[in-house]
């Protein structure tokens, strides 16, 4: 008999793990791989960062700092707010985590009773289902297509509340699609879920990665929600593990609590690195890697539509482009395979965001050069060429 908790019967792992290894594999026999299955920016951290990082390991920095941040990076963090989104935000309200990834474990678990719902888009960012899973909510994933930006809108959410429903978690931009909830929208799915007594939650991961327009928060129009964000993607801090979580002022001592049981604390060393991240100086590093994706999706999604790919929404941010497959198979996972191993890209199946249509689609994340996305292109056009 199993020892392993029923839970994690309900844990699924990334699809594209298995392709990620079938992909190193092929490298180590001398294949030439073109990776477009990467959810994390190429770019190495800003070196600033990594000065600061280094400098705060050699002065010794290697304590636990506060559970919920250091009190000079919390500051840090309300500047940025301030300066770049023209939206003061108490520091106290903001805690610092171990990646968004720590700061959505943290809010759904305050949040969230056994048997309480969460609802979200399907397709979305797989790890949430898994979170709602781990204190015993129900995730409710709601079907999402081109016609509302494959985002949730306030007549599905109300369609969708149900007594049992306690929290509404968005992602704009999204993951899988890059597409963002505009801010009318946003207002609307906030009124209404306050209006119907729960709490929205929106993960603001990819906020700096925004093409084409601004870019914004809801915390603009709103400060009785919770807002997720991250080090990760748009200063290029992944394996640093860090992020933070901005919550309504009531909220911020259980968080507190709950942040002292399960961390202690986020990563010292991050969290001094990190002091230097919204310096001028690196800022100006991070918008041209901004205009850089900007270049990288203006390259690959007409290349994709021409393929024969199907992106009916322009995406305006992330790194990210879900692209329909229906015109050329019928399963995406064993397009996926042949594309790895026949043509030498690996890309990410659908199955990896959830139970709408995934079969139908594979995600391409540009996280590699212009260069390797070009080659990309044209090795996916002879594939076609061939198989067709
Ligand atoms: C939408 C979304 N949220 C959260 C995360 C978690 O990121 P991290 O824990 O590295 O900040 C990711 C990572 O891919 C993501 O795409």
């Amino acid at each position: 008999m199993s020892h392993v908790a029923k839970r994690m019967q309900r844990i699924a792992p990334f699809y594209v793990m298995d392709l990620l290894a079938q992909a190193r594999k092929l490298e180590a026999e001398g294949r030439s791989i073109i990776h477009m299955e990467i959810g994390e920016p190429d770019f190495d951290t800003p070196a600033p960062i990594i000065a600061a990082g280094q400098r705060a390991l050699a002065s010794g920095q290697t304590h636990y700092t506060p559970a919920r941040g250091l009190p000079a990076l919390r500051q840090s963090i309300a500047g940025f707010y301030r300066e770049r989104y023209g939206t003061p935000i108490d520091p106290d309200r903001i805690i610092v985590t171990p990646g968004a990834s720590g700061a959505l474990q943290l809010v759904l678990s305050v949040l969230v009773n056994p048997g309480e719902s969460v609802l979200m888009a399907d397709p979305g960012y797989p790890c949430n289902r898994h979170f709602v899973e781990l204190v015993e909510g129900k995730p409710v994933s709601i079907p999402v297509g081109p016609e509302t930006g494959y985002q949730l809108t306030a007549e599905m959410v109300e369609a969708a509340w149900r007594e049992d429903t306690k929290a509404v978690l968005i992602a704009s931009p999204s993951n899988p699609t890059g597409t963002l909830v505009s801010d009318g929208e946003m207002q609307r799915l906030h009124d209404t879920v306050q209006r119907l007594g729960g709490v929205l939650i929106v993960d603001e991961i990819y906020q700096g990665l925004v093409y084409g327009q601004a870019g914004g928060t809801t915390l603009r129009f709103a400060d009785d929600l919770f807002v997720v964000n991250s080090f990760s993607k748009f200063f290029g801090m992944t394996g640093w593990r860090l992020g933070w979580l901005v919550a309504p002022q009531n909220f911020i001592d259980p968080l507190d609590r709950l942040a002292q049981n399960i961390f202690l604390s986020a990563p010292t060393l991050s969290q001094f690195a990190a002091l230097s991240a919204f310096t001028p100086e690196v800022m100006e590093i991070l918008e041209q890697r901004r205009q850089a994706f900007e270049a990288r999706r203006d390259f690959l999604l007409p290349a994709l539509r021409d393929l024969g790919f199907s992106i009916p929404v322009t995406p305006q941010g992330a790194f990210y482009l879900y692209a329909g497959c229906e015109n050329m198979c019928d399963d995406s996972h064993a397009l996926a395979k042949e594309l790895l191993e026949q043509a030498g890209v690996a890309v990410t199946p659908g199955l990896d965001f959830g139970a709408h249509r995934p079969e139908a689609h594979l995600r391409f994340a540009y996280t590699t050069d212009l260069e390797k996305l070009s080659e990309g292109v044209e090795r996916i056009r002879r594939f076609i060429s061939m198989s067709g």
